[in-house]
């Protein structure tokens, strides 16, 4: 559907970015949220330079149609169940992920996300938007870092790769949001900015999580190549804004942020560019972050500045771990 508000957007950038991408013959990438927009590019896209991908969606038609799609395309994958609004299934998931991947994972790319939804408590009584874009990704980093430390060591690297948002920015990350106070956190009455300022939480959360992942990784596992990385993908036609309003994202406010994006987007493809490079690139650094160059709008993936806030990384780091029951991040926890 073509119109002012909502044009057409082709892909500019993609095929050149993919072309400068290595064969990922022999290694095993993981990726959260494959159904649909940057997660199911992302996932076509390793398949095609030859990687073995494990898919971690929430059971659904969309998720059983996706995977066939793809292996009906001639890729190798590996759907696992994981739903992130429920920790349970990630840790069920993780033991999944260990035993279709004793090899290790080569990449994990923590891009699944909702935005804009009501001030409404998953199962484990968290924020829905924190617990699916932040929580569960930090749960299930943990649980499966073992099968990434796997991976560096018998090639030479592995890479986390979190997926953010421009909506990153406005406010300073308050723990209150992650904690399970899920549906006491700004509510939906009006003017209807709650639902922005969790996703906007949210997100922040997955830059601040690459940096302190960064920071905290045992020298050993930094020394064996073990990455942490981040994009954001700019304002991206994927079908995102699509479910916020089908969600009830329906007020001034909603339709005027909607709106305002689809107007300015690339395509789908162009906005995972970013998960691409962080994950694919050869000479990516630990810590690094990508995204367009412009505030707020659309380009091709570049390395952007970095955005240190250590007050926070802490804040997101200690009470991440108390909502998730992770007790120690790099070991005892872990999936195998
Ligand atoms: N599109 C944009 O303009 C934009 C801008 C900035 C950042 N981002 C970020 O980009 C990432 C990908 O979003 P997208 O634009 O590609 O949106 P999308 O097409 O809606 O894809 C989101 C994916 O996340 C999955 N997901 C949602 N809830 C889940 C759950 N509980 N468990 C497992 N998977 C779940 C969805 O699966 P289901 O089919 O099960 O719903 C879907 O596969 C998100 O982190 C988003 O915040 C997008």
């Amino acid at each position: 559907m073509t119109s002012p508000e909502h044009p057409t957007h082709e892909p500019e950038h993609f095929a050149d970015v993919v072309a400068g991408l290595p064969s990922l013959e022999g290694r095993t990438v993981a990726v959260t949220g494959s159904t649909s927009g940057t997660g199911a590019v992302f996932a076509s896209t390793a398949a095609s330079l030859g990687a073995r991908v494990v898919l971690l969606n929430r059971p659904s038609p969309r998720a059983t149609a996706s995977a066939a799609a793809l292996e009906a395309a001639g890729a190798h994958v590996v759907p696992i169940a994981c739903d992130l609004q429920r920790f349970e299934s990630v840790r069920l998931a993780a033991a999944d992920v260990a035993e279709a991947a004793p090899d290790g994972i080569d990449v994990l790319c923590n891009n699944a996300g909702v935005m804009g939804l009501a001030d409404v408590a998953t199962p484990d009584g968290c924020d829905v938007q924190m617990q699916t874009n932040h929580l569960s990704h930090f749960l299930l980093t943990s649980l499966l870092w073992p099968l990434l430390a796997a991976a560096s060591e018998a090639r030479g690297e592995a890479r986390v790769v979190n997926h953010s948002s421009g909506a990153r920015r406005g406010a300073p990350l308050r723990a209150a949001y992650l904690e399970p106070r899920g549906g006491n956190l700004g509510g939906d009455g009006f003017p209807g900015f709650g639902k922005w300022r969790r996703y906007q939480q949210s997100k922040l959360a997955n830059l601040l999580f690459t940096y302190a992942l960064s920071d905290r990784m045992p020298e050993a596992d930094r020394l064996r190549g073990m990455k942490s990385v981040c994009a954001h993908p700019g304002p991206t036609d994927s079908g995102l804004q699509a479910k916020t309003a089908g969600a009830g994202g329906t007020r001034l406010l909603d339709r005027a942020i909607l709106r305002r994006t689809l107007r300015v987007a690339h395509s789908v493809e162009d906005g995972t560019m970013g998960i691409l490079c962080a994950s694919f690139e050869p000479d990516v650094d630990d810590g690094q972050f990508y995204g367009p160059a412009g505030r707020g709008e659309p380009g091709p993936a570049v390395l952007l500045p970095p955005e240190r806030d250590p007050a926070a990384e802490r804040l997101l780091w200690d009470v991440s771990e108390r909502t998730t029951g992770v007790t120690d991040f790099f070991g005892a926890d872990s999936a195998v």
